[in-house]
């Protein structure tokens, strides 16, 4: 099933949230406008917001309510983008320019800036500090995935387990708490919420592995930026990790990363990506990939069974497949 067909059961209220998100960054701040419009118009699949709308609809439906949630959530995701891409030294995203290379890295930081603070211009008007709590640690657990991320380029010794918490702070975590959140702001109970949390957190984990995968063995049109990017930076995700513990694989490996980081990423990385496509690791990573999409499945089980429900299963396996 595509995201769209999803996302058509409730198309009208995606719109909303869309020009929401429009009206809450705009300014007449000419170059904040224009950068932050930037990524906006350049797409991108919205789910976050869409996890908040359905999760509101295990308690009481109220778009006006849901969007204080959803809106904000959509932010941060993109404030965290363009910082990413900085720190990533990426070009292309959503098949665009990204904001640090149309225009510069400064004016990339102080966008990101600019739409963190939009984001709880919105937040803080839903007048319920548990909500504000439960957000504010998620960006907190983002700053410190980012660092690991960091503190972790070009380590081939770090463990599985290792990568597995990164991921957790820098992607799964804002996911659950999208769902989470929307169960709050629908006024849901707080069994139902830790559910959608849970959910949130297993489909966040799926996602993020994917799309390690997908930086591994997509082209450029399926996800907007050339593949590599990942290798290139020395961050060494999931399948890199199941490879070099391949006995056949993991010298030769070893020495393209090295090439790699001797050359500070600017080299051509396609040896790289042959060995590891010729390995098991994007198996074994999509193996674990399916394991947590089955937790996310778990979870729903024990939630009523609404039609949002069928759409989040429908969502965990659009995520687990997802070639975008
Ligand atoms: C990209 O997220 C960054 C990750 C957490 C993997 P998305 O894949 O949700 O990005 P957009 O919003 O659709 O561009
Ligand atoms: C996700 O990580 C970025 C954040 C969670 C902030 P990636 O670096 O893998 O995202 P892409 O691949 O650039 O979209
Ligand atoms: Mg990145
Ligand atoms: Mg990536």
């Amino acid at each position: 099933m595509k995201l769209w067909d999803i996302y058509a059961t409730m198309k009208n209220d995606v719109s909303f949230i869309e020009r929401e998100l429009e009206r809450t960054i705009v300014s007449d701040h000419e170059l904040l406008n224009e950068t932050s419009l930037h990524l906006l118009k350049s797409g991108g699949k919205r789910i976050r917001p869409v996890f908040v709308l359905l999760a509101g609809k295990f308690g009481t439906y109220d778009l006006e309510q849901l969007k204080r949630v959803a809106v904000p959530l959509e932010l941060i995701h993109m404030a965290s983008l363009v910082h990413d891409d900085v720190i990533d030294d990426a070009d292309t995203r959503r098949g665009n320019l990204t904001v640090k290379s149309k225009w510069d890295n400064r004016i990339a930081m102080y966008t990101g800036d600019y739409i963190y603070a939009k984001a709880l211009t919105m937040i803080t008007e839903l007048e319920n500090p548990h909500i504000h709590k439960i957000l504010s640690k998620a960006m907190v657990q983002m700053c410190i995935g980012e660092m690991e991320q960091i503190r972790d380029f070009f380590n081939t010794e770090q463990s599985v387990r290792q990568y597995l918490l990164r991921i957790r702070r820098k992607t799964a975590i804002l996911i659950a708490i999208s769902c989470q959140l929307g169960a709050l702001a629908a006024g849901s109970d707080l069994k139902t919420s830790h559910l959608l949390y849970r959910y949130g957190y297993n489909v966040g984990m799926t996602f993020q592995i994917r799309d390690d995968v997908l930086d591994l063995t997509g082209t450029e049109a399926q996800i907007g930026k050339p593949p590599g990017n990942d290798i290139k930076q020395g961050n060494i995700t999931l399948p890199v990790l199941f490879a070099l513990q391949e006995q056949s694989i993991r010298r030769p490996l070893l020495a393209e990363i090295q090439r790699i980081h001797q050359h500070n990423g600017d080299t051509d990385v396609s040896e790289a990506l042959s060995i590891i496509r010729n390995s098991k690791g994007i198996y074994e990573a999509e193996q674990l990939a399916n394991r947590y999409m089955q937790k996310a499945l778990d979870a729903l089980v024990h939630l009523p069974d609404r039609r949002a429900r069928k759409s989040l299963r429908d969502i965990a396996h659009f995520i687990a497949n997802r070639s975008h």
